[in-house]
């Protein structure tokens, strides 16, 4: 029999409670997956990735999947607020914001009903090529305003902003590697939601009902190593208590902590 992780052995010694809850967890995972938020915990996403039950699409690239939440993640939420008062004050000299993770424009329709988001600002939405496609058409259909697309970085403008909000759970890729596909590093990070522990990073599957989602856990001092190594010096932070994040089947883990970030690029 292979031998049990230490921390789980030390789980079960000091807190048997968590043992006991992440045994339903992971009884409720072999019976239902469906009834679970968050299941399993892996190394890297490629892990994540080949855990998917049977059936289930992955990820987030799958017209399936498109419009999950889309309402919801269109309104403005208590989370947001951060994003917009630092925004409001960069927003009189900045020309292009790359909304990376953007969706179909959820907070630059959310942001939009306080800020003049539309102001001659090249708003560029980078997302997957399924959200993609459906942003397009819906421009065509008037369905959208003032906003544009990309799937690809190598189209991606040189942006004076980066708006990084919900995404970083599911960015498949190191952070400093997809910064640094862009033409140049951008003046302003504006990073929201970003999932953090204080031990090593971990990806999850979140429970889309037809879809699982690798989703990250980001170990947070490596995270803002990382920022400091790019040359971003952190301004402002914030933390977002409901957004924490427990993995059912792995509560020994602990609860995640959820943040945001605004980080500016050091003068050289
Ligand atoms: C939770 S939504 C965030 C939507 C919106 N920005 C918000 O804050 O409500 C996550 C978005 O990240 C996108 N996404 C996931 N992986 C991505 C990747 N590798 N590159 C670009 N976008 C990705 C998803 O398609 C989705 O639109």
């Amino acid at each position: 029999m292979s031998k049990l992780p230490a921390t789980l052995q030390q789980t079960i010694s000091t807190r048997p409670i968590l043992f006991v809850r992440g045994a339903i967890g992971h009884l409720l995972a072999l019976l239902r997956s469906s009834y679970l938020r968050h299941r399993g915990a892996y190394a890297s996403f490629g892990e994540a990735v080949a855990a998917v039950r049977p059936g289930a699409l992955v990820g987030y690239d799958n017209d399936e999947v498109v419009m999950h939440s889309f309402e919801y993640m269109s309104e403005l939420k208590l989370e947001d607020y951060p994003v917009m008062f630092w925004l409001d004050r960069l927003l009189p000299s900045v020309d292009v914001i790359l909304d990376a993770g953007g969706h179909l424009g959820t907070k630059h329709r959310a942001f939009g009903r306080h800020l003049e988001v539309d102001r001659a600002i090249n708003w560029t939405i980078y997302d997957l090529s399924a959200i993609v496609r459906v942003g397009r058409r819906f421009l065509e259909e008037g369905k959208l305003l003032g906003v544009s697309f990309i799937d690809d970085l190598s189209d991606a403008p040189d942006a004076d902003v980066l708006l990084a909000s919900g995404l970083l759970q599911y960015l498949d890729a190191p952070f400093d590697v997809f910064l640094k596909k862009l033409p140049a590093l951008p003046r302003h990070l504006l990073i929201n939601k970003i999932q953090t522990r204080e031990g090593p990073t971990v990806v999850t599957l979140e429970n889309f009902g037809c879809a699982e989602i690798p989703y990250q856990i980001r170990n947070r001092t490596e995270f803002v190593a990382t920022l400091g190594e790019l040359g971003y010096d952190i301004i402002d932070e914030w933390l977002i208590p409901s957004l924490s994040r427990t993995i059912q089947t792995h509560p020994h883990l602990g609860r995640s902590v959820s943040r945001g970030y605004y980080a500016r690029l050091r003068e050289i």
